[in-house]
């Protein structure tokens, strides 16, 4: 049979196990962690925002995470393409696109932010935010986002990085960097952590992180705590479709799934240690929102020995870490034109991050030219986020356990969870079976309508 370019990407990239599960926490990993996790938690009141993020991961993000990837590997196929495969003459594959469109949505506005992360390398090095002082970091921040070339040099910068990155197929280097890197950006982090909880009055940030205040909980934060655990994942939207259609047949995706929801969490812990006890020693609020990364860190470096060429580290790993989720959200529109509708690949990626530009420079003008424009009282860059995240994933996920629960069935789900072998215990089985079947798809409902206010409880 004649192999296509891409089928050899497809083998290239998922080799070892190792490489599996680079590239799958490499897609969860990401901006989510460092940046939204600490900002979504900030405006959402704290611990008790967190504690309802977890119990959302591990009841419902992580087993959508499961039918996704094993959807994906059953079909060796696409989002769409998958769904067609499983359900043929079903409406089923409507799934898969509307994960196509949460792809490039998604994509305008995280393009957005990795090109501030880009940027914040080169204003490291040159010392521009090397400073202890709120106003001067804070004014760095602004200065970027109020301006017009700047912040959108560095978005085609990052699609353009991104779409090189796809379009010659060295997933196997992308691979084998982060295995490396994401080590290091453990490190990193944790000794920023030790530097944060030395700070004056950490301990006012600890509190804020871990001691749980549910007066301030109501179901719109609970959407947000369920539509960061989406957003975290990568699920909802096919990506891990996409990638479950390149990991090979022996691999233990239940183990895969838990393995990638431990280590994301923990970064996103460290991330969150890293930041709160720096926001309230250095006077910022909690809820100062998407700045909040960009504000606080640089002054926790530049208050430690060699804080200088730690920043710049610790934002070139920010920006790796954006990179590998950036190529899993590029990866589901790629997949699904080369798959579906012929192209090449080099046409797909070039047309997706054309669109993604187009559409993204409107996410990244929404603090200078556009910010006028306003779609429900918010900003593109903000709707986007809100309409992805807190809409469309909840709703992809709400499917993909529909999917596997009534429409896949226990008998084929239980094939590729077990890789149709005899497991002794099928208790986890059973369990990941009634969370998709029942729990999953009436709580992401319950927590929709009443977070978007269409239910009152
Ligand atoms: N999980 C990624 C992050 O946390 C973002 C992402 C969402 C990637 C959806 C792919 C799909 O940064």
């Amino acid at each position: 049979m004649q192999e296509t370019q891409h089928d050899k990407l497809q083998r290239e990239g998922f080799s070892s196990s190792l490489g599996v599960i680079a590239a799958t926490l490499g897609s969860a990993v990401g901006l989510g962690n460092i940046w939204k996790f600490p900002y979504v938690t900030g405006q959402n009141g704290g611990a008790a925002f967190i504690l309802i993020y977890l119990i959302a991961t591990l009841l419902i993000s992580m087993p959508v995470m499961l039918s996704e990837l094993m959807i994906g590997r059953k079909t060796n196929a696409n989002a769409v393409g998958a769904l067609r495969k499983l359900a043929p003459q079903e409406p089923w594959f409507l799934l898969g696109v509307s994960g196509v469109l949460s792809a490039f949505l998604i994509m305008a506005f995280y393009t957005d932010v990795a090109g501030w992360v880009f940027s914040y390398i080169f204003k490291a090095a040159v010392g521009t935010i090397h400073s202890t002082s709120p106003e001067q970091t804070y004014a760095v921040f602004q200065g970027l986002v109020s301006g017009v070339g700047e912040p959108l040099f560095w978005q085609i910068f990052v699609l353009v990085v991104t779409g090189t990155i796809i379009m010659s197929g060295v997933a196997k280097g992308i691979e084998r960097v982060t295995k490396i890197l994401m080590p290091v950006l453990f490190v990193l982090l944790f000794i920023v952590d030790i530097r944060s909880l030395m700070l004056p009055g950490a301990s006012e940030g600890l509190k804020f992180l871990f001691d749980p205040d549910f007066s301030k909980i109501s179901f719109s934060v609970v959407l947000a705590a369920l539509g960061l655990a989406f957003f975290k994942l990568s699920v909802g939207m096919g990506t891990m479709t996409t990638y479950g259609s390149y990991i090979g047949k022996e691999e233990d995706l239940p183990r895969i799934a838990l393995k990638v929801m431990l280590s994301d969490t923990l970064v996103s812990i460290m991330a969150g240690i890293a930041i709160f006890p720096a926001v309230f020693a250095f006077g910022f609020k909690p809820n100062d929102g998407p700045s909040l990364l960009f504000i606080t860190i640089p002054m926790v470096f530049s208050s430690m020995p060699f804080g200088r060429p730690f920043m710049v580290l610790f934002f070139i790993l920010v920006a790796v870490a954006a990179t590998g989720a950036m190529l899993s959200l590029l990866e589901v529109p790629v997949a699904y034109l080369v798959e579906e509708h012929k192209l090449t690949r080099r046409v797909a990626t070039l047309g997706t991050i054309s669109a993604v530009a187009l559409v993204g420079s409107t996410a990244t003008l929404s603090t200078s030219l556009l910010s006028d424009v306003m779609f429900f009282g918010k900003n593109m860059f903000d709707f986007y986020d809100f309409l992805t995240s807190n809409i469309l994933l909840p709703l992809g996920g709400i499917f993909f356990a529909l999917f596997v629960g009534w429409r896949w069935g226990y008998q084929r789900m239980f094939t590729e969870f077990s890789n149709d072998r005899h497991l002794k215990n099928e208790g986890f089985a059973k369990i990941y079976f009634f969370l998709v079947k029942y729990v999953a798809p009436i709580a992401i409902m319950l927590v929709l309508l009443a977070g978007l206010g269409f239910l009152k409880l």
